[in-house]
């Protein structure tokens, strides 16, 4: 595929494609960031090789489709870059779980940058998956039943499993300093593309109305339309990368296999909107204030 500007690989048959063409480091115009903008919405996750940005590039890259967050609610940025998250296996911060980034709060972010720093020999992918698509392949009975759900997501909850490090024991500390929770409708409709997507992954914590263990059963045969390998795409990291994906309709993952191999990554996050659901109701807080600190768009709606 071609748009007038750049070539599209698609990567997997579901969601993903590479840009080929693009040099970011570039003054990008107007009329190429609304195509890229379109392969967003109709991709879900862009993949650019060969990039070799900086940090600089990277924030000027993000914020050509919106304003920018801080870092993250509770984690430190990279010193002196406010919107910069370092992803940083040194640090304990190992991603291996399915989730939407940070849905704990009431507006979470519109999409994600991850640009490679450091790529171990092996393993270190990242995986995404296409919540649509996921959606979609629900049957009829059980889609009916996703419309009309609310989960509640939190960042502090039992993690399964402990940390193996002390940095990933103190990461963890970090991470639920401070505690939110927040009701989102189980099936987002996306803001853009009128989409709908399952809303939930590994802050969806429990559904409103139903009790642990149902919550429970439920969200495990939800996920398991989510992360369908039919429904992934799978990137295998070179230095220099640099993937954009948007958050309002995937989920992702980081397996953990790659020892204790150096990995590094920097994160630079798009603001986003209130979630809707299909009746048209916003997400509201249940516990924890609007993150001001951590998105200009905390409290709209
Ligand atoms: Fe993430």
């Amino acid at each position: 595929m071609t748009s007038s500007s750049f070539d599209i690989r698609r990567v997997g048959g579901r969601i993903g494609a590479e840009i080929l063409g693009v040099d970011l480091s570039r003054e990008l115009d107007t009329a190429l960031v609304a195509e890229l903008n379109a392969a967003l919405l109709e991709h879900k996750a862009l993949f650019f090789r060969d990039q070799q940005l900086d940090d600089a590039d990277q924030i000027r890259f993000a914020r050509l489709f919106g304003e920018l967050t801080t870092a993250h609610p509770t984690v430190p940025s990279v010193e002196d870059q406010p919107n910069i998250l370092p992803v940083d296996s040194e640090s304990g911060v190992r991603a291996n779980r399915w989730h939407t980034d940070v849905t704990f709060v009431r507006t979470p972010p519109k999409a994600s940058t991850l640009r490679s720093l450091v790529v171990p020999p092996y393993g270190g992918n990242t995986l995404i998956a296409n919540t649509a698509a996921a959606y979609r392949d629900l049957p009829e009975s059980l889609r009916e039943l996703a419309d009309r759900l609310w989960a509640v997501h939190s960042n502090a909850y039992d993690y399964a499993e402990p940390p193996k490090t002390e940095a990933a024991a103190e990461h963890r500390r970090v991470f639920v300093s401070t505690k939110w929770r927040t009701a989102h409708p189980v099936v987002r409709v996306h803001p853009e593309s009128g989409e709908r997507g399952l809303f939930i992954g590994g802050f969806a914590q429990g559904i409103e109305g139903l009790s642990e263990s149902e919550s429970r059963d439920l969200l495990r045969i939800l996920q398991s339309y989510v992360t369908r390998p039919e429904n992934t795409v799978r990137w295998t990291w070179a230095p220099g990368d640099l993937i954009l994906f948007d958050n309002r309709i995937t989920q992702h993952y980081a397996p953990d296999d790659y020892d204790d191999l150096p990995r590094k990554l920097h994160r630079v996050t798009v603001a986003g909107d209130v979630p809707v659901g299909v009746d048209g109701r916003p997400s509201r807080s249940v516990e924890g204030d609007e993150a001001a600190h951590y998105t200009p768009l905390a409290g709209a709606r």
